[in-house]
């Protein structure tokens, strides 16, 4: 069986370390999972005032949400947290209400930055939402990218082996995740 996982970055920056590790996550998926790659820079900030006419990039996003067998979060760490364009989305994704999109949507969290920790402050506060999100997380292997500028080489791929295997572990924890929920939507 074929699966769809979407997958998000948490940054929008052009050259942006958390969206070169998104594609590497996509190229190294397992042959029966697609990944797409989720664009959330035109979301609008929350405001419950929208949701009387929802604008079509949120409107676009629940349809996404509900195709999806699985998501995969990226996040870049912004003082200590994750980031809030990824929150923004997350958010949106909630609402409104009583139909939250993610509930029960099995999750990758992964994050990198160009330092050491591997944005281990961004993913776990990240992981407390996504458990009140009622999401089904993958809680092994963890995934901390750190020194994310030598990872990648001048047009953005990966170039790190060890990186790439870690890449490949958590595909194949997250495979049978997603498997094991038979990609219930
Ligand atoms: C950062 N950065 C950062 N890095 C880190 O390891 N811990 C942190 O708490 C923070 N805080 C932080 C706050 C803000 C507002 C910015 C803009 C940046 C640095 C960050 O890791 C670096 O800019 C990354 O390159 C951002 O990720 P992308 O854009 O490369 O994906």
């Amino acid at each position: 069986m074929n699966y769809n996982v979407i997958a998000f970055s948490g940054s929008l920056r052009k050259e942006s370390f958390t969206t070169r590790l998104v594609k590497a996550f996509a190229q190294l998926a397992p042959q029966h999972i697609t990944v797409s790659y989720i664009d959330i820079g035109q979301l609008p900030f929350i405001n419950e005032d929208l949701e009387a006419n929802l604008p079509q990039s949120v409107l676009d996003l629940y349809e996404t949400i509900e195709k999806a067998d699985g998501v995969i979060f990226a996040t870049p760490e912004y003082n200590r947290s994750y980031s809030p364009v990824l929150k923004n989305a997350i958010d949106w994704g909630s609402r409104p209400e009583g139909k939250n999109k993610w509930k029960k949507k099995p999750v990758a969290i992964v994050g990198c930055t160009p330092y050491s920790l591997g944005a281990f402050g961004a993913q776990n506060h990240l992981r407390q939402s996504i458990m009140y999100l009622d999401m089904v997380p993958l809680q092994q292997p963890e995934f901390y990218l750190g020194q994310a500028a030598e990872k990648f080489d001048a047009a953005g791929n990966l170039t790190d082996d060890a990186t790439k295997k870690k890449i490949q572990e958590l595909w194949e924890a997250f495979a049978s995740l997603i498997e094991m929920h038979g990609g219930k939507k």
